[in-house]
């Protein structure tokens, strides 16, 4: 019997759509590609926003997939790591890291973000939110989850992605 797509109320729902079953059908597949491709000076592309946040004990990371930056942190002593992605199966494969055993992952939106106000010292984000809409809101709600002095510290690439993002960076 033929099923009928679930409608979409907008492009952003299409897009989100889109990278949510991307995700759950090859989940890892970012993280394999970042440490085949290390950057000029050696690093790889998670170890930039890393150092950008050095010495954090609390920090979230949006649209944190299989948690390959949220391990770099937990690697630099960070403590209290969270993270959020549509993808569950990219979640699952983060749990399945030992350095992110007290890690709370949450599957969910950037655009609204499951913390409490002013809760963590800096806010990371590694080739995720050039793909996401409404970053202004995004923008919104890492200030808020953000303790007054807190880091935002965003990686994000061009190349043949066009999005919102991208272009306001
Ligand atoms: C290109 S991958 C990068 C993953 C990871 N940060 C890394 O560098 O390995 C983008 C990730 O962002 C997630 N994502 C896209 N839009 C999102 C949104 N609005 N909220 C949360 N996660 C989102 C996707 O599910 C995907 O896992």
């Amino acid at each position: 019997m033929a099923t009928t797509p679930t409608p979409c109320s907008s492009s952003s729902d299409a897009a989100e759509m889109f990278l949510r079953d991307f995700h759950n059908n090859g989940p890892g597949r970012q993280s394999v590609n970042m440490e085949r491709a290390p950057l000029a000076d050696g690093r790889t592309g998670c170890q930039v926003p890393a150092a950008e946040v050095a010495g954090v004990r609390g920090v979230p990371d949006l649209g944190c997939a299989d948690g390959a930056l949220l391990e770099v942190l937990a690697e630099a002593g960070a403590e209290e790591l969270a993270g959020i992605d549509l993808a569950d199966q990219e979640l699952a494969l983060a749990r399945m890291r030992p350095a992110l055993t007290g890690a709370d992952l949450r599957q969910g939106r950037a655009q609204e973000l499951p913390f409490a106000d002013g809760s963590f010292e800096a806010v990371v984000s590694h080739m995720a939110l050039m793909l996401m809409h409404d970053v202004d809101r995004i923008a919104a709600e890492a200030a808020r989850v953000l303790a007054p002095g807190g880091r935002l510290a965003v990686a994000v690439g061009g190349g043949p992605v066009e999005g919102q993002a991208m272009s306001l960076f």
